[in-house]
């Protein structure tokens, strides 16, 4: 009986120990498990932040006013931007170095290269492309709605110029039976940084790039720039697609959106001059006299070319 006693003792005491020790386990798995979790969780966030911070130009001025200048230092080459503050009752110069992009201080073609207020400036237009980028936090002023920071998209915020001519194509055009209307206008960095990492994980960086600009090189982003869908007899055509191409709209605007200050921004077969797929639906507001330079009787000159510049990205 005693004998028993102490066996049953001894075995209780297994039991505890590796009941005990299951739970030590099953604790110390535990704990190891969240702090990956963790880890992966700040890792994750800290990768997208490092995403979004664009090699571009930040606006750092809260001051009365900012004058930033590209200070050359070779004939052809530049890496630093100044950025001059100016307050209403001291002056003081802040010096910012900001690795950019290296630009040219005035093209092959001879037009000056300016960078004002979150914009590249060549021969005076806004230009906006895969060399040439725009400030993350750069918003169209001037434009028939006024975009805020808290404004993704949208397709009154256009250059007023470029508005009001807009509404004089859109009349025309109306003489043929076909309604017009700006589909997508202003865009944000925000939502062009969507857009663009969807497209990517659709058909992978390199295709995305054919035809979706990255964050900061997107026109939409200028308040210049704007796509159109139409439609004629209450039946919609192929909105923002190829199918576009060659429908009577299309065709109509290719070859008459110059009289009203319109190019077609990414013509056919200048892919390599535009960086972008052919695209017949998004159109880029210059003015008249320049617009009409590029219509060139029907063929399309494009920005770059005309201004001497490219469009490629470093990466
Ligand atoms: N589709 C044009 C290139 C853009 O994304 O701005
Ligand atoms: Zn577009």
């Amino acid at each position: 009986m005693e004998k028993n006693k102490h066996v049953n003792k001894g075995l209780i005491f297994v039991l505890v120990a590796i009941v005990l020790l299951v739970i030590s386990i099953f604790i110390f798995y535990n704990m190891k498990s969240n702090v990956t979790d963790e880890k992966l969780a700040k890792e994750t966030s800290s990768e997208s932040q490092k995403k979004d911070k664009k090699p571009t130009i930040s606006s750092t001025s809260t001051s009365t006013s900012t004058t930033t200048t590209i200070t050359t230092t070779s004939t052809s080459t530049t890496k630093k931007i100044t950025t001059s503050k100016t307050t209403k009752s001291t002056t003081s110069t802040t010096s910012v170095t900001q690795t950019i992009r290296e630009v040219a201080s005035t093209t092959s073609k001879g037009f000056k290269v300016e960078y004002r207020a979150g914009a590249y400036y060549i021969g005076g237009i806004l230009i906006a492309n895969k060399s040439y980028p725009l400030d993350k936090d750069y918003i169209p002023s001037g434009t028939h709605k006024q975009a805020s920071s808290s404004t993704t998209h949208c397709a009154d915020c256009i250059i007023e110029d470029g508005y009001l001519a807009f509404q004089k194509m859109k009349e025309a055009i109306k003489e043929k039976g076909i309604i017009l209307w700006i589909q997508s206008g202003y865009r944000s960095y925000s939502l062009q940084n969507n857009l663009y990492n969807g497209y990517v994980k659709r058909s992978g960086k390199q295709q995305a790039d054919t035809y979706s600009a990255r964050p900061g090189h997107s026109e939409h982003q200028t308040g210049y720039a704007f796509d159109v869908c139409a439609s004629k007899d209450g039946k919609n055509y192929p909105c923002i697609t190829s199918s576009f191409n060659n429908t009577e709209p299309a065709l109509w605007l290719k070859d008459n959106c110059y009289k009203y200050g319109f190019i077609l921004r990414y013509p056919e077969g200048k892919e390599n001059e535009t960086g972008y797929k052919h695209e017949s639906w998004h159109f880029r507001y210059v003015g008249v006299e320049l617009a009409t330079k590029l219509y060139n009787n029907g063929s399309w000159i494009t920005l770059e070319d005309y201004l001497g510049i490219d469009s490629k990205y470093d990466n």
